[in-house]
């Protein structure tokens, strides 16, 4: 943030959200109120030049660390729309899918295949099918089921698939419980604590249709603790060595998911992911080293920390409830349709009002309007006292998860995402109409 901007008007949260001294917020550059009226509400906006950024930040930091033997893969999941897969082949990033229909959306857009890595731990038999007609790079195989089934497919049609493997750590990385993905009894990969781990690459080895490339492992999304991926690296690092010992199976690749947690309130941790990621080769390094590893091709795979401060909700009041001695509700013409990450996780968000400053505040549930109590995007949100049916509201780094996970619940359509550029700004996704949700009826 250059000294002249913050003189103009109050940074909030991130240096691409601004209160101007008139009252109105801007993001990226742009004003909110004028972009709701625009493009109308429920409205996501994304800010193309932090999401750019954000993909630099791991491009240049993983060339500086590792030379050309590292590749970012952006984690699909927490946004995935076809714009975004153009900016991420654009920026050199890789890309990490969960879903035929994640590889389509970023085959469409002409992504590269070889730079997709096919994740899931309940991929069918037409998953692998389509995976393998369309040539993606990699499979990065869950479970021996799915071993068994892909190989079987690959050699049936003459191929050696390249795959990694994805085992279960064991660390736990201090986060939600329904986002840990790296303690021994979560569903995903197959165990090293047991054992499971090292018969699942000593089958892999046997099989025909594999090329078995490397190792994957994910612990876990919003981590904010340094000593994580240190961790992981330690467990990771001794289990390639047992792989090399007893298989002769060399780890030419590792990758070790994503996860770096983001800042969704003032009084949140924010974290220098490259000095993060520094770190996190050094002890790769140091440890391949001491345990007479060559240094294997390095992955990780963010999703949130590419795109969660790259976004922004806006809304507009329906109606302010107060009932007096028990609570204040603004009820806006969204909700857990496009966010549902209260409801869910008991997510915190920044809230503001997004046309005006006011001399006095009150506390108010930021309530949707979907037919279910939980239905809070927020609570105990301070916005001002004089706050009426027409403001607009902004809801900040609502990038990540929020689109991806959104639902037609009570057939709500849903809402546009629109890129914000210095330049201009364009529709990316188009907002659902009454006709789209009736369009797939019989
Ligand atoms: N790789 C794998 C294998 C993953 O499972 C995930 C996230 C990522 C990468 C990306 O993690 P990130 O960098 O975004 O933390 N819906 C939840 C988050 C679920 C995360 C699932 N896996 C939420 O809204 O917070």
């Amino acid at each position: 943030m250059d000294a002249e901007r913050e003189a103009q008007g109050q940074v909030i949260l991130t240096d691409n959200i601004e209160r101007k001294a008139d009252g109105r917020l801007f993001f990226a550059g742009h004003s909110v109120p004028d972009l709701a009226e625009q493009y109308g509400t429920p409205l996501y906006l994304m800010d193309e030049q932090r999401l750019r950024a954000n993909c630099r930040m791991y491009t240049r930091t993983f060339r500086e660390c590792f030379g050309g033997r590292a590749l970012p893969l952006y984690a699909g999941k927490a946004a995935s729309f076809r714009q975004i897969y153009r900016i991420a082949d654009e920026e050199g990033m890789g890309v990490d899918a969960v879903s035929p229909g994640e590889i389509h959306t970023a085959l469409s857009v002409g992504f590269p295949a070889e730079k997709i890595f096919f994740h899931g731990d309940g991929k069918t038999d037409a998953d692998i099918r389509f995976a393998l007609d369309h040539q993606v790079g990699y499979f990065i195989v869950d479970n021996p089921d799915e071993l068994e089934q892909l190989a079987l497919e690959a050699a049936s049609r003459g191929l050696r698939q390249k795959v990694l493997l994805r085992v279960t750590p064991g660390i736990d990385p201090h986060t939600y419980k329904a986002i840990n993905t790296g303690t021994v009894d979560v569903k995903f990969g197959v165990p090293l604590e047991t054992g499971q781990a090292f018969a699942f690459v000593r089958r892999a080895l046997e099989l025909p249709g594999l090329e078995v490339r490397g190792l994957h492992c994910h612990v876990g999304s919003e981590v904010f603790d340094e000593s994580v991926f240190e961790d992981t690296i330690d467990v990771m690092t001794a289990f390639m060595a047992e792989v090399q010992q007893k298989l002769g199976f060399v780890t030419d690749m590792l990758n070790v998911g994503g996860g770096y947690g983001v800042r969704y309130l003032e009084t949140d941790r924010s974290i220098d992911i490259p000095a993060r990621i520094r770190q996190v080769a050094g002890h790769l390094k140091e440890r391949t080293e001491s345990l007479g590893l060559p240094l294997p091709y390095f992955m990780m795979e963010p999703g949130r920390s590419i795109v969660a401060d790259a976004g922004m909700t806006v809304y507009t009041v329906s109606s302010v409830k107060r009932i007096p001695g028990y609570k204040y509700y603004v009820v806006i013409d969204g909700g857990m349709s496009d966010n549902p990450r209260y409801p869910l996780y008991q997510a915190p968000y920044t809230v503001l009002h997004a046309d005006r400053e006011a001399p006095f505040y009150a506390v108010y549930d930021l309530a949707g309007r979907c037919c279910e109590s939980g239905d809070i995007i927020q609570p105990m949100v301070r916005l001002p006292a004089d706050t009426k049916r027409g403001d607009h509201i902004a809801v900040c780094t609502t990038g990540a998860y929020n689109y991806s996970m959104a639902s037609n619940y009570n057939r709500l359509g849903r809402p546009p995402v629109v890129m914000l550029t210095p330049e201009g700004s364009y529709v990316a996704v188009r907002r659902e109409t009454l006709d789209d949700l009736i369009a797939l009826d019989c």
